[in-house]
């Protein structure tokens, strides 16, 4: 279910570190195998990871579930908000996330910066990734030893290497009270009336295919759909000549489209505050024309 971003770096750090990482499975409708996943969980465990919302079907994970059994078994819970905060409001607390990780310019925000919660009392036990000027308390040399003492500084310091991002943290920060102004549940309603709205009439087409969950309330705005005989490139192609834009292929995801969708790649419509029902409707207009080709 993960966007290549939740399984590459943990990849290569499990070459460098040799730890095991173990898969859970997904079922066909793209919803979390939640028996298989908690059956993967011993006492060995050191972190769970998942999405919260699949940017492939718009699932949305009950990430309180797994975090519960991952601190049964000793285990802490990283949650890949990419696609949650931006569309919905998340209490890291709630929902039991030692972290959580999310960008900027998929809430409105500039590109180049991301957030990365950690619950303090964990972050205070981690060493630093990254070294630089900031992040230390103190620098030392001793002469007569030949050392060089250097000391930590405090949260957030400690992580926050070199000079930061300051012009992208403003434009997130501006995003950030736009989106509060909005107020998040009203972000998602929106979404969530698009979708039923357009998935209930793209399943009236007979040479499209909408993936992912039938169930609409176990999911957000985001529609993964195919046409008969059409790759999904040329669906986003034929869209984008009538000033639609979609998003065609892996989506970042090959693990849930080859071995979960059995696709080889699928067409995205997706929607955010911005989107409005004649834009589905036009969005419909289009699909009807495969109808005729
Ligand atoms: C679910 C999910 N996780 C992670 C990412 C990666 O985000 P970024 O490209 O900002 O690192 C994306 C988007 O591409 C995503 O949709």
């Amino acid at each position: 279910m993960e966007h290549h971003s939740n399984i590459v770096p943990w990849e290569i750090t499990a070459k460098l570190k040799g730890f095991t990482i173990k898969y859970a499975k997904v079922n066909p409708d793209g919803t979390l195998d939640y028996d298989d996943f908690e059956s993967k969980l011993c006492n060995k465990t050191k972190i769970a990871c998942l999405s919260h919302v699949s940017n492939v079907t718009g699932v949305i994970n009950d990430v309180k579930r797994i975090g519960k059994v991952a601190h049964d078994n000793g285990a802490l819970m990283l949650v890949d908000g990419a696609q949650s905060v931006p569309h919905m409001k998340v209490d890291v607390q709630d929902l039991g996330m030692d972290f959580l990780a999310f960008s900027g310019h998929k809430m409105l925000g500039p590109t180049g910066i991301g957030v990365f919660y950690g619950k303090k009392e964990v972050l205070e036990k981690m060493a630093p990734f990254q070294g630089g000027g900031e992040m230390i308390k103190e620098v030392a040399f001793s002469q007569e030893q030949g050392t060089c003492g250097i000391s930590w500084n405090e949260l957030p310091w400690k992580f926050e290497a070199g000079t930061p991002n300051i012009c992208g943290a403003v434009g997130l920060s501006a995003a950030v009270k736009y989106l509060e102004g909005l107020g998040m549940d009203n972000v998602l309603s929106h979404e969530k009336t698009l979708t039923k709205y357009a998935v209930e009439r793209m399943k009236k087409c007979g040479k499209v295919t909408v993936y992912g969950p039938s169930d609409l309330s176990k999911k957000c705005g985001i529609i993964p759909f195919g046409v008969k005989g059409l790759s999904s490139h040329d669906v986003a192609l034929f869209f984008d000549n009538y000033g639609v834009m979609l998003r065609s292929g892996f989506h970042c995801a090959q693990p849930l489209h080859e071995q979960v969708l059995k696709l080889q790649s699928s067409a995205r419509a997706s929607f955010y505050i911005y989107n409005t029902q004649e834009e589905v409707d036009r969005f419909m207009e289009v699909l009807k024309e495969f109808e005729q080709l």
